[in-house]
Parts: structure tokens; C-alpha cells; sequence
């Protein structure tokens, strides 16, 4: 089920950003004395992010957002391409939950903006996301380097906007 963060949710949150598994490709963990004392009591309430919980249970999270424009890799010169990100508890990989997950979050942004195409950066050396993204129907636009690593940059269109 995708839903909204709730007070339930801190524990998996934090367990999310202090996991070395999770965070191998995104920059490393994040101490979690640190962690316990930054996290709010509901975390992650904001538009596009999703928590996806299983049997009563947060496993992970699916975001959409707005890529910074700062950071390299656009589609067009204005940036603020719809982004999508998913992190999900490594005991939860594996069964196709981040695969179901990501459809459905693409399947509503779809219906809720038509034909806004949906980008998605991860590095090349993450072959569990590299997976992930063709699965889903990502198809790549390039590679470039930013924080010292290959990055992977691909797109995805709704079926209704390419027909
Ligand atoms: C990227 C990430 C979400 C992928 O998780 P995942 O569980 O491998 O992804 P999926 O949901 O697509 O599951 C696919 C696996 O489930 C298996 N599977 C088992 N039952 C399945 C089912 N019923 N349906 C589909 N797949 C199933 C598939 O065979 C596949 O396993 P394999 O990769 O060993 O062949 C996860 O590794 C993660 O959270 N990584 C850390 C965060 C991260 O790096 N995010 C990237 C940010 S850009």
C-alpha cells in the first residue's frame, strides 16, 4: 500500500538513512545517534512522498519531486523535471515490492499530469536500481559524473503521451 507518512513510520526512517546497505550509492550512511536526534516525529509528510507499507509496516519510500536544477543531467533547459527516488529496507529486496511500488506512484502521476515525462538518476555501479529503472521502462539519455561516480540518467513517458 502507498500512503502517507505517519508517527509509526520514525523507527524505518531512520533505519532507511543509517543503513550502509541502502545508503551504498547515495552517499554513504548517516549516524544514528544523528539521526534520532534530527528526525521529526512524523517524518517524510510532504507532497509526492510516499511510504509503502507492507501488512501494516513501512518497508521503504517512493518519492516524486522536482529535480534541482543546480545538479547536472535535465531534459530541457528550464530543469524541474519530475524526478523519481526509492529507497527500500534491505530486507524487503528481492520480492518485487520496489518494482510494484514505482508503477503504481508512476501510474498516478500519469493520470495526474499527462504526458510529463519522469526522470531518474542513479549510478551506474547500483545494479539492483539499474534493474529497477529498465523494469519500469526507464530508458537512458546519458551518463556523466557528479560526486565522484558514474551516474545513469533516464526518462520515462506515460503510455498516453507517446500513444
Ligand atoms: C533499488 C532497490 C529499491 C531495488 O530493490 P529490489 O527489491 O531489488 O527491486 P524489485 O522490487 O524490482 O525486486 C526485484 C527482485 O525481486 C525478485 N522477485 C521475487 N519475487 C518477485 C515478484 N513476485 N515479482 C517481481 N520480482 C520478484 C526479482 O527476481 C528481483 O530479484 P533479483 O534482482 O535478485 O533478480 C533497492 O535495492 C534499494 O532500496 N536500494 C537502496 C536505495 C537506492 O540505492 N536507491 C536508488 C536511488 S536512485
Amino acid at each position: 500500500m502507498l500512503r502517507e507518512s505517519e508517527a509509526q513510520d520514525r523507527a524505518a526512517f531512520v533505519e532507511l538513512f543509517a543503513s550502509p546497505e541502502v545508503r551504498t550509492y547515495l552517499g554513504g550512511p548517516r549516524p544514528r545517534d544523528e539521526l534520532e536526534r534530527a528526525v521529526p516525529a512524523v517524518p517524510g509528510r510532504r507532497p509526492g512522498l510516499f511510504v509503502i507499507d507492507l501488512h501494516g509496516a513501512m518497508i521503504g519510500t517512493v518519492t516524486l519531486g522536482r529535480r534541482d536544477a543546480e545538479r547536472p543531467g535535465h531534459l530541457r533547459p528550464e530543469a524541474g523535471e519530475a524526478e523519481l527516488g526509492y529507497m527500500f529496507l534491505p530486507e524487503a529486496w528481492g520480492h518485487g515490492y520496489a518494482t510494484e511500488a514505482c508503477a503504481a506512484a508512476l501510474g498516478w502521476f500519469a493520470d495526474a499530469l499527462p504526458g510529463e515525462p519522469v526522470v531518474l538518476c542513479t549510478q551506474t555501479a547500483n545494479d539492483r536500481s539499474l534493474r529497477l529503472a529498465a523494469k519500469l521502462g526507464f530508458t537512458e539519455v546519458k551518463r556523466f559524473e557528479e560526486y565522484g561516480a558514474e551516474q545513469w540518467f533516464g526518462m520515462w513517458s506515460s503510455p498516453t503521451s507517446s500513444g
